[in-house]
């Protein structure tokens, strides 16, 4: 995680609506120069500046078409922040209002331990998968997909980049959560028993040659520590107290939950989802928390739930607030440029291949994996 310097102490004296209306008022200042982007996991006092919200892969492509702003402040975490910085021009900047917000899940893969993984997989066990990275990752680690002939996934097009992947070579390594790689892969037909966890603490991922070669997909041992906590004995419970209810989910949810849950897919398309539903429908939604309730706010007619009785909520996501929102706005209009996010040069030449390959092969509406 990357380290935040405090504020100045005169951020801590602002209330809220102090706060709101000087962020509207730089925005004003700003004008076209600025575009802000929210994540639908964002509060809601920082996601109501946002020009445009979207899922990780809605806001990757948007993040390439700004091509004509100067500034694009990320309210989201560090990997979304570096693909928009790949994805966009020179001339544009990219700033993450809060430098220690990163990912839990994105820091589970690191590039010694991927390069370490490879060579046991190609020079011990004699075969080449194809590697696929959730855009929850480095750009180190997106970097080594594209070298690799593999690509980027979202949890929009998980389905639809494996389908190509498939197309290339007969076997896949997934980074780097083991639960998005499972429930697509299993989506597209193939058994558990053809898929093997390689766990980077181990040598050789705690797996034998043989389980490499008899597995077609490879996943990597990590997971997003807030889609975690929901639990089968959650849908049982949903199940047992309320049978008309549906539960929709998010694919970073454990195989078990996914199973039992009516529909599961990406942010975008929960959204759409609830939103496509039709007035009564009820929904325990396995998602972060603060999308659930916006989802509760925004459709009283559809009565909506947490899947799990516990707040589930991302921490990293939640260190962007209103204070750092405008500590990087008051720079801005001061001439000066705060937590900008840039990508080694090489870096980025190969991590865009990789996200190239995604864009290439994705349908413009967001697809569930159920
Ligand atoms: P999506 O918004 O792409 O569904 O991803 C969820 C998530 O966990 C982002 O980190
Ligand atoms: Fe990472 Fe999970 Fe937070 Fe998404 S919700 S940013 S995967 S820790």
């Amino acid at each position: 995680m990357l380290f935040q310097p405090p504020l100045p102490l005169k951020y801590a004296a602002l209330t809220d609506e102090e706060m709101c209306d000087a962020i509207l008022e730089r925005k004003r200042s700003l004008g076209s120069r600025l575009v802000i982007l929210g994540h639908h996991y964002q509060k809601d006092d920082v996601i109501q500046f946002a020009d445009f919200t979207g899922d990780s892969l809605k806001l990757a492509k948007l993040g390439a078409l700004q091509t004509d702003a100067e500034f694009i402040v990320f309210c989201g975490v560090h990997f979304m922040a570096e693909s928009a910085e790949m994805l966009t021009g020179k001339d544009v900047t990219v700033i993450l209002p809060d430098l220690s917000a990163g990912c839990s899940m994105a820091d589970m893969a690191e590039i010694d331990q991927v390069e370490d993984a490879w060579e046991f997989i190609v020079d011990d066990c004699g075969v080449t998968p194809v590697p696929i990275t959730y855009v929850n990752s480095t750009a180190t680690i997106k970097a080594f997909c594209g070298e690799h002939d593999g690509a980027c996934c979202t949890s929009s097009n998980a389905r639809e980049v494996l389908e190509w992947a498939f197309k290339q070579r007969d076997r896949v390594i997934f980074l780097p959560d083991q639960h998005l790689g499972r429930n697509t892969a299993y989506a597209l037909g193939i058994p558990l028993e053809q898929m093997a966890v390689y766990d980077p603490s181990q040598p050789g991922g705690g797996l034998t040659s043989e389980q490499v070669r008899d597995s077609r997909v490879i996943l990597w041992q990590g997971h997003c520590s807030v889609h975690v906590l929901f639990t089968p004995a959650q849908c049982e419970e949903i199940r047992r107290t309320d049978p008309d209810c549906k539960i929709l989910v998010h694919p970073e949810c454990p195989w078990e939950v996914v199973q039992q849950a009516d529909m599961a897919g990406s942010t975008e398309f929960i959204i759409k989802t609830v939103r496509e539903s039709s007035p009564g429908t009820r929904w325990a939604i396995g998602t972060e928390i603060h999308l659930v309730n916006r989802l509760l706010h925004a459709y009283p007619d559809r009565p909506i739930r947490s899947l799990a009785g516990i707040q589930c909520l991302c921490t990293t996501m939640y260190r962007i607030d209103l204070r750092h929102l405008l500590w990087t706005l008051d720079e801005l209009v001061a001439g000066r440029v705060v937590n900008q996010i840039k990508v080694d040069p090489e870096v980025s030449r190969l991590a865009i291949l990789s996200l190239e390959r995604m864009l290439a092969n994705v349908s413009p509406q967001p697809m569930g994996i159920k």
